[in-house]
């Protein structure tokens, strides 16, 4: 797609101070396709030397960028918006191959990314200031007026996950910039091919020199290096919790914004749409297999309604398409990696082994996992709790909104939870005592549209995403107070 990104040999630089670089000595990381094993290309592992020149130039050249004017940065995020509206198909196609995307999720995402970038510089261009007057606090008079912009905070490292590879890299990049940051991109290492195309992007598009940088190589090897890198002043993660726990002990007055795991529960009641129930249901819980942050990872099901829900989820759940992302239509496609299946097989495992009753799916084909519905599921599970990343999804029966209530709030996570219920008192009621970042009525859970905010509570997260979200969460406020002395 762009000549100068990789060389001959599928080796791809990454972007510092404007130029595509790989140090001669770098050791290389094969990027092999999760589809069949095929090589997608290769990414140096980068040594200390490089991160900190990619950090060291971000720092100098945020001076210049912060003075660049809004409308001129908006300019830039405009035509970056165009560029991926125009190579859809190709970026797409990078990704099925790389996360083994289907295609109708991955030529979406290059479409909401697009979106994406649109709305948030349009949305920074809008944000403003505020004036304050002092009389309005006891003992002050009209002498005094705080005058009140937004400053961008300095090099913002942004670390993004695999199954993403294009739409959360964006969504961390286009809002530190809009704010005036400068940034430094780590991308996840399965997804790295897709995420450089889209740092090529923004080169092609006009960004300054050193605006934009990226790091490649294996969070296990360079995260502690990065993260705690002096010159970073903020880290914005999307990732597995247990990696942003240790981004958060190991750092020292950086501002974190962290979007981690997941648990959501699709709480159903006894007088839901069970159709519109399991639609939703799943949808959420098994596109692009379960690899969503977002996903519906459990059921709490009202036992009065459960075996008729189950029959509509096992009716429906047969009718998904298992396959390879090549092959156009597929719901449901290959995992991440071999370590992804096998822990999805250990919890398919251990639920069978402790008496849930298999309704759907359980079996394994290569790095397939076949859609798996598990009834009867029960406390004493891994299933019950763990965020399985894949196809498998528990029926938790329960006897009223209370049971589901508590159940929902003892998991750790706390990111988003569904309700289906057609009456609006019982929607509140169970909405006010769920423990999370966002309840969805009658739908599945989901983050967009992306200028809503979203958020994880517990260990889902901490800080708020969201286009102006993001922005103000990328700036602090600077106060400048007027003293009238008449
Ligand atoms: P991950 O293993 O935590 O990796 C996320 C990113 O962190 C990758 O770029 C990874 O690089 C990097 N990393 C790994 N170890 C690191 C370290 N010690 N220091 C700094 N960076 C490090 O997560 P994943 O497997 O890519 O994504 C799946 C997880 O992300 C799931 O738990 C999912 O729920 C969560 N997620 C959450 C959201 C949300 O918005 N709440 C959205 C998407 C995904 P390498 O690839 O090189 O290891
Ligand atoms: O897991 C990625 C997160 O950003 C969720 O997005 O649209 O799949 O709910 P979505």
């Amino acid at each position: 797609m762009f000549d100068n990104l990789c060389n001959d040999n599928k080796i791809f630089k990454n972007l510092i101070g404007g130029d595509w670089v790989i140090a001669d000595d770098s050791e290389l990381i094969e990027i092999k396709s999760p589809i069949d094993g095929s090589l997608v290309g290769k990414v140096g592992a980068m040594n200390t030397g490089e991160v900190d020149k990619a950090i060291r130039v971000a720092k100098e050249v945020q001076k210049d960028w912060k003075l660049v004017p809004i409308s001129e940065k908006a300019k830039v995020l405009h035509k970056v918006a165009d560029i991926l509206e125009e190579k859809v198909k190709e970026l797409a196609s990078i990704m099925m191959h790389e996360v083994a995307k289907d295609k109708k999720s991955a030529e979406s995402e290059v479409i909401r990314t697009a979106d994406f970038i649109r709305f948030t510089a349009d949305t920074a261009k809008n944000i403003a200031g505020e004036s304050l007057p002092a009389e309005s606090f006891p003992g002050y008079k009209r002498d005094k007026i705080s005058v009140v912009t937004r400053e961008p905070l300095g090099v913002v490292l942004a670390i993004s996950p695999f199954n993403y590879p294009l739409n959360l890299a964006a969504s961390k990049i286009a809002p530190a910039l809009m704010a005036g940051n400068t940034v430094v991109l780590k991308p996840a290492t399965q997804g790295s091919i897709t995420a450089l195309h889209l740092v090529k992007i923004f080169q092609e598009a006009g960004l300054p020199n050193g605006v934009l940088n990226s790091i490649t190589g294996k969070g296990s090897e360079i995260g502690d290096y990065v993260v705690t890198h002096p010159e970073i002043n903020f880290i914005n993660f999307t990732g597995s919790t247990e990696v942003g726990k240790r981004i958060s002990s190991i750092t020292t007055m950086v501002p974190l914004l962290m979007e981690l795991g997941g648990k959501d529960a699709a709480i159903v009641l006894e007088d839901a749409d069970l159709e519109l129930a399991a639609k939703n249901i799943i949808a959420g819980a098994f596109s692009y297999s379960g690899q969503r942050c977002t996903a519906v990872k459990r059921i709490l099901a009202v036992d009065t309604i459960a075996d008729k829900l189950v029959d509509i989820l096992k009716r429906d759940i047969k009718k998904l398409k298992v396959g390879s992302p090549l092959e156009g239509d597929a719901d449901i496609v290959p995992l991440i990696d071999e370590k992804a299946v096998e822990f999805v097989e250990n919890l398919i495992k251990d639920s069978r082994e402790k008496g849930a009753t298999l309704v759907v799916g359980g079996n394994r084909e290569g790095n397939i996992i076949y859609p798996t519905l598990f009834d009867n599921v029960t406390r004493e599970m891994r299933l019950a709790w763990e965020e399985p990343f894949g196809p498998v999804l528990p029926i938790i029966r329960v006897k009223d909104k209370d049971e589901a209530i508590e159940i929902a709030n003892e998991s750790e996570y706390g990111l988003q939870s569904a309700i289906f219920t057609n009456n609006i008192n019982e929607a509140f009621y169970v909405s006010d005592r769920l423990e999370v970042g966002t309840v969805q009525v009658n739908n599945k859970t989901e983050r967009g549209p992306d200028h809503f905010p979203f958020l994880g509570v517990k260990a889902s997260g901490l800080g708020t995403q969201g286009i102006r979200y993001s922005i103000e969460a990328m700036s602090r406020p600077k106060a400048v107070v007027i003293n009238i002395n008449n």
